[in-house]
């Protein structure tokens, strides 16, 4: 009876796969139901400036009903706060060094007490070395690897309980399309994205039987912020950078429309296919060309 039981599953495993496929290119024509943010509270990692800002700005003008940011700046979140607010959005700001454990869970306590429940959470802070692996100090990559990958492993702890007692809530990581495709003078930051990338696929799948709570994970190419800034790129007209503000845009397009995977600019679906059929030495000339490897020898690092 079992035997019968998972053949009829089996044989039901392609028609299940053609639907959802079918199902997703649907979504692309027709219009599909959009998560209205007006009872959300968001709460954005790194949201004083770069992309973190205009996210803020983003889930304001989409209607979020509060929005509260974290840093290690102060100047820059009670900047960003200020101006979310003249949007006309409840916005407030919290110290917070995300690498550090004990902080995020005394500030995730705080956020409860004083705002509420954070309903979407968005893991956006992150630093780059920006040296080898040999030129590294030890310190500086243990340092991104607890912000980029650990600090979500904290802040995410710190609240997904909560929203799958709701059954409302939403994880974002904004990753990086470095957590597919690594370049050298980066390997810290490298290492780290490719961590977060599978922390973000373990968790995304163990919320498929949570209903209400999902993830989205976003993978940009290289972004006009201050992150990257000195980094000499090899022909910035045929792959210029992306503007922050498009990020932020199709990051919160892709939680209103419940998306788990977004790779900006959609063209980089193309660099995975390449590395899963291409040989290795093939992907070297592309890097070859492209001047990926030396890209970062002008770049002095963003902690
Ligand atoms: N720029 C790019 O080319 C690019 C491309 C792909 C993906 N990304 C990703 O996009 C995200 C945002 O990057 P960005 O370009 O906006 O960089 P950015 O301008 O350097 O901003 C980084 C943000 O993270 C915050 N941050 C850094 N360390 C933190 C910590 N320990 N605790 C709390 N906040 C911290 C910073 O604020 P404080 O310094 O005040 O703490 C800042 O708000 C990152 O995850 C990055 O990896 C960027």
């Amino acid at each position: 009876m079992v035997e019968v039981r998972s053949l009829a599953r089996l044989l039901l495993l392609p028609v299940h796969m053609v639907l959802s496929v079918l199902k997703a290119a649907a979504g692309l024509v027709l219009p599909c139901r959009v998560r209205d943010l007006s009872g959300d509270i968001v709460l954005i990692t790194g949201g004083g400036r770069g992309i973190g800002r205009h996210l803020a700005r983003e889930f304001a003008r989409r209607g979020a009903k509060k929005i509260i940011i974290w840093g290690r700046t102060e100047k820059c979140l009670k900047d960003t706060a200020d101006e979310i607010k003249l949007i006309g959005t409840d916005c407030s700001y919290f110290v917070c060094d995300v690498g550090n454990r004990e902080e995020v869970y005394k500030q995730a306590k705080a956020v409860r007490e004083k705002v509420g429940d954070v309903t979407i959470l968005v893991n956006n802070a992150a630093v780059v070395h920006g040296k080898s692996l040999i030129e590294s100090d030890d310190d500086a990559l243990l340092k991104s690897q607890h912000i980029n990958t650990l600090g979500q492993f904290w802040t995410t702890k710190a609240f997904l309980p909560r929203m799958l007692e709701l059954q409302n809530g939403h994880i974002v990581c904004i990753n990086s399309v470095l957590a597919l495709s690594a370049i050298p003078g980066a390997i810290d930051y490298c290492t780290s994205k490719a961590s977060s990338f599978a922390f973000m696929e373990s968790l995304t799948l163990g919320l498929l039987d949570c209903p209400g709570v999902n993830a989205t994970t976003v993978l940009p190419f290289h972004t006009n912020t201050e992150m990257f800034q000195g980094m000499r790129l090899r022909f910035p007209t045929i792959f210029p950078p992306l503007k922050p503000e498009t990020v932020a845009a199709k990051t919160v397009e892709a939680v209103q429309k419940n998306k788990a995977l977004v790779l900006l600019p959609w063209t980089m679906h193309a660099l995975v296919i390449l590395k899963s059929i291409l040989p290795q030495s093939a992907l070297e000339e592309i890097h070859r060309f492209s001047g990926a490897y030396t890209c970062m020898n002008t770049f002095k690092g963003r902690t």
